[in-house]
């Protein structure tokens, strides 16, 4: 891992393997350590995780808005000499913040990868809800997320709560919400909330995107993924069985494969 001073603070970064650049952008409120079945990946390709201002290593700053998170990714290629256009996926938040990069530079995104998420901004009652949570935290701290998002971030079928890595996952899951700073939770609820829509600018967004999806995906189900679809002019979807909203996590093998096989069809 290392530091890289950058727009006003100093975010965490791990990189790893050479090749085409593949930014993985994790979800709310994690840190890269989400993406770790897909180190495999860096046998192929150069991978750079980076922990987003205010969560994990990447602390003392708070997210202001999506759009600042984006911007961020994309002085985190400057700051590591990246040029060429980078392979850009992100899971939920992080697919938010992904879908914005692609708006913004599309000069720097090769291929978008977006991973259980929606294009769609919050409902009037989801930003309610989230106001609600945010102040439950300020008074109870991060186990109240904890409690709050994990049952519904896993698949729940019985093949998947089943499954002989399932404690582990959660374990990891409850450390990295724990150590979320309340500061960032409360900060990135506000951002989530006020994020706009982005159907209109993905229906511009010319470069091949993949679509993936946990059947299971209790937050952000396939329809959102399926609507997606319509929205991009150079899409495809894969919906994943037995997982839920973590789908990378859950199923690292599958994920993997179709990253690869998604670049190997754009020609990369
Ligand atoms: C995430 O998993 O990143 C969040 O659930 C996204 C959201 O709350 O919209």
């Amino acid at each position: 891992m290392h530091h890289l001073p950058l727009r006003g603070t100093r975010l965490a970064v791990h990189t790893r393997g050479s090749g085409l650049p593949l930014v993985l952008l994790h979800g709310f409120p994690l840190d890269h350590r989400m993406w770790a079945g897909q180190e495999p990946l860096a046998d192929q390709l150069r991978l750079i995780v980076p922990d987003q201002r205010g969560f994990g290593a990447s602390g003392g700053a708070v997210p202001e808005s999506v759009a600042q998170l984006a911007d961020d990714a994309v002085a985190l290629l400057d700051g590591l000499h990246v040029t060429e256009p980078a392979v850009v996926c992100g899971l939920s938040m992080g697919g938010y913040v992904a879908q914005h990069v692609a708006a913004r530079h599309p000069g720097r995104v090769r291929a978008l990868i977006l991973v259980d998420t929606k294009l769609e901004s919050d409902t009037p009652e989801a930003r309610a809800a989230r106001r609600d949570l945010a102040g439950r935290v300020e008074r109870l701290g991060q186990q109240i997320v904890a409690e709050a998002m994990i049952p519904n971030l896993l698949a729940q079928s019985a093949p998947a709560r089943e499954s002989p890595h399932r404690a582990a996952i959660e374990e990891g899951l409850r450390q990295a919400i724990l150590a979320t700073p309340v500061a960032t939770i409360v900060a990135a609820l506000a951002a989530l909330g006020d994020r706009p829509d982005m159907v209109a600018p993905m229906r511009q967004v010319r470069m091949p995107v993949l679509l993936v999806v946990g059947e299971e995906d209790a937050i952000t189900p396939p329809a959102c993924l399926e609507r997606a679809l319509e929205t991009f002019p150079n899409a495809r979807l894969l919906v994943v069985p037995r997982c839920g909203h973590m789908m990378p996590l859950e199923d690292p093998g599958t994920f993997n494969a179709a990253v690869l096989d998604f670049l190997q069809a754009a020609g990369h």
